[in-house]
């Protein structure tokens, strides 16, 4: 694959630039338009995209996007002759490598093109190395080398294709409708996954949306109704919350289960149905049993395979591989470039208790992903419950081999400032003067962490 795409639609400048990077040993294609880019970019996968800011018809932000969305591991650098201050910004806001003005100085465009390759190649292999890792511990999508959820992922695809009653237990959030698609998905089974959720339906419809119904059955029974248990019929009911389901049914779900027979509302004949019953509880169900308020012969027939799922604070391993699912997930979802999360705030996340499970951090890495514009997610953009958890004194931090003290200062800058501008509403110059910093010090620092300058800069600028 080739190295380098120039998309420039000046012949000369585009001749010198292949001259200059075919000398350096480097494979390139060249483009003179946006429609020229594009093709190359379906056909090939480049490190590094060099393109012009004016592009007849469009512009250098159009070739940015495409690669963004196209190769998001790729970085592109834009050149211009035209140079504003916003256009910079919002090269860089739209995720740019960096952004050359014209005329170009070799040294400089070479020593930047060189490190722009340098960084695409290393996300590529982080990204190849995590997908080789999640394609050795995932079934069907689900994450986790957790020693406890290795077992699951063994049993699960022991029992996959087998026609045996499963009954799914844990907490809310870890997962439970997740292995039981799985287990769908890996069965074979050539029906639907049917869910029931059987906290969700009022005990007076519970029957006929389980079992379906017969014209006239009842006041509303206009036409013949198809239960659940029917689409099912070839594939996977879903029972969730089974615990809900109300007594009177339970007999019949039972008798359902030992005969995989039905009948529906108001009907007199039975149907047959060929079905596997996976089902799943939050609650005690033991203790239902026990208060009577489920029953015990009901039990016995699904609770023949167990899984109990177990909370995510007890298996802190697959978080880092979750956080990597959910960040590529919603990243891709919002179309960003996010470059996975920072130390530090990951190792917020790894303290962190999470009373809420997988779901909790599902939901925390996507609001994280939504405040980041590009790079690496920080610990700014996490909730306060997990930025309150841990405070580490600095005494505490050489526990970890030492640290990098010029990182660490430039962390605690940076969370500083981001904390000054929340504090001040955004304006900056009373951010600054909250840092008890020169305005000027102030906006060198905030474009040393690529905090964007806004409109309300310039005014400000304007002002001095
Ligand atoms: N191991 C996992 N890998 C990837 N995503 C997961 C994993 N476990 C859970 N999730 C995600 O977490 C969220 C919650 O999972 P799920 O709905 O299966 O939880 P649940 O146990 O059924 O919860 P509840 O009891 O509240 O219904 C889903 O968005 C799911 O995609
Ligand atoms: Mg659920």
């Amino acid at each position: 694959m080739p190295d380098i795409l120039i998309v420039e639609d000046e012949e000369s400048l585009r001749e010198v630039l292949k001259i200059n990077f075919k000398r350096q040993n480097y494979s390139l294609d060249c483009a003179e338009s946006f429609k020229q880019a594009k093709e190359f970019i379906d056909k090939n996968s480049y490190d590094v995209v060099l393109t012009d800011y004016r592009l007849k018809g469009s512009s250098g932000f159009d070739v940015l996007k495409y690669q963004q969305e196209k190769m998001p591991l790729a970085q592109t650098i834009l050149m211009t002759a035209y140079a504003t201050v916003e256009n910079a910004i919002e090269a860089l806001k739209l995720g740019a490598y960096h952004y050359l003005i014209k005329p170009l100085k070799m040294e400089e465009l070479n020593a930047i093109v060189g490190k722009a390759i340098e960084t695409a190649r290393i996300l590529k292999e982080n990204y190849r190395l995590k997908e080789q890792l999640r394609k050795q511990y995932a079934v069907e999508g689900i994450i986790g080398k957790s020693p406890k959820m290795v077992k699951i992922f063994d049993l699960v695809k022991k029992i996959a294709e087998t026609k045996t009653t499963i009954l799914i237990t844990g907490q809310s959030g870890t997962g439970k409708e997740v292995i039981a698609r799985a287990i769908h998905g890996l069965s074979r089974r050539e029906g639907e996954f049917i869910v029931v959720n059987c906290g969700a339906l009022p005990e007076s419809l519970f029957e006929s949306e389980l079992f379906g119904h017969v014209k006239g059955a009842f006041t509303d029974a206009k036409f013949d109704k198809r239960g659940l248990v029917e689409e099912a019929n070839k594939g996977t009911l879903f029972l969730d919350e089974i615990t809900e389901i109300p007594l009177n049914l339970q007999v019949k779900l039972l008798g359902l289960l030992q005969s995989s027979r039905a009948r529906r509302v108001g009907d007199t004949r039975e149907y047959e149905v060929d079905i596997r019953v996976i089902a799943a509880t939050n609650k005690n169900i033991e203790s239902e049993v026990e208060k009577g308020r489920f029953r015990e012969d009901l039990y016995y027939r699904v609770n023949v395979i167990r899984i109990e799922l177990p909370p995510l604070k007890e298996r802190k391993e697959d978080i880092p591989l979750l956080v990597d699912n959910f960040i590529r997930l919603y990243s891709a979802e919002q179309n960003k470039a996010i470059q996975g999360i920072s130390e530090d705030a990951l190792k917020l996340i790894m303290n962190y208790d999470f009373p809420g499970n997988v779901r909790q951090l599902e939901n925390i890495i996507e609001r994280a992903v939504t405040l980041t514009k590009d790079g690496k997610i920080g610990m700014d953009v996490l909730p306060d419950f997990i930025r309150n958890t841990s405070c580490e004194p600095v005494s505490s931090i050489y526990q970890y081999g030492g640290i990098d003290l010029d990182a660490k200062l430039m962390e605690i800058e940076k969370e500083a400032i981001l904390s000054a501008l929340k504090e001040a509403n955004g304006k900056k110059t009373q951010a600054a003067r909250l840092l008890g910093l020169s305005f000027r010090s102030f906006r060198y620092r905030c474009q040393k962490y690529g905090i964007a300058a806004d409109e309300e800069e310039a005014e400000e600028n304007k002002e001095q």
